[in-house]
């Protein structure tokens, strides 16, 4: 993929990005309950990436940190979204590898998604509900995952809530 690269996302992306993920998911998306597990404008930017080509933002990746018992540090992944011209070429999957490379050298212990377990299973997600990992949204239990990077706490996991603080834009934190 020549002609695209990827960048950390920087707040003035804001809006290309909701716009991208109107086209994606549907404009009423904040009704998904996943949403209350976002605070807003609480994702965790030094993780956060974009996609741009001819410099239009055609893509996006975001996690957002929340609280689960047992690890010091968890992020919820989503929402991707590539836009439609630039689907099936494999930038979905680079976002995902991109930003789990990330994620991990930022030394977060686990990632939780819910997702599709087919596109999701690639990158390390294992079912979590058989761990007893509970999204409190109406989803269909198989679309729970989590990927864990430290020794899982005593199980069942429990639930996934709404991290209490808020993470600081880049350009506060002096990344890129
Ligand atoms: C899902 C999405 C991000 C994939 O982006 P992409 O750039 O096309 O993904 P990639 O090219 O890296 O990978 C595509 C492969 O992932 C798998 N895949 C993609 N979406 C999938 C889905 N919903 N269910 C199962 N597998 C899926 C398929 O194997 C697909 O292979 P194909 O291209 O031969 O059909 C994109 O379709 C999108 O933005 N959709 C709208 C938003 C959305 O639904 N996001 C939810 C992500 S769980």
């Amino acid at each position: 993929m020549t002609d695209v690269s990827l960048r950390l996302e920087q707040p003035a992306d804001d809006p290309a990005i909701e716009c991208l993920l109107d086209l994606g998911f549907s404009s009423n998306r904040r009704q998904r309950g996943v949403y209350s597990l976002r605070a807003p404008g609480g994702q965790a930017f030094p993780v956060c990436q974009v996609a741009v080509a001819a410099g239009a933002i055609v893509a996006t990746l975001r996690f957002w940190p929340v609280a689960l018992a047992g690890y010091a540090s968890v992020y919820l992944l989503g929402p991707l979204s590539v836009a439609a011209a630039w689907r099936h070429r494999g930038l979905g999957a680079t976002m995902v590898e991109a930003g789990l490379a990330l994620v991990d050298r930022a030394g977060i212990e686990a990632v939780v998604v819910s997702g599709e377990p087919d596109f999701y299973r690639r990158f390390g997600f294992v079912a979590g509900a058989p761990l007893g990992l509970v999204l409190p949204l109406p989803v269909e239990p198989e679309r729970i995952m989590i990927r864990s990077r430290v020794a899982p706490p005593a199980q069942p996991l429990g639930p996934v809530s709404r991290a209490a603080a808020a993470v600081r834009p880049p350009a506060e934190l002096g990344a890129g």
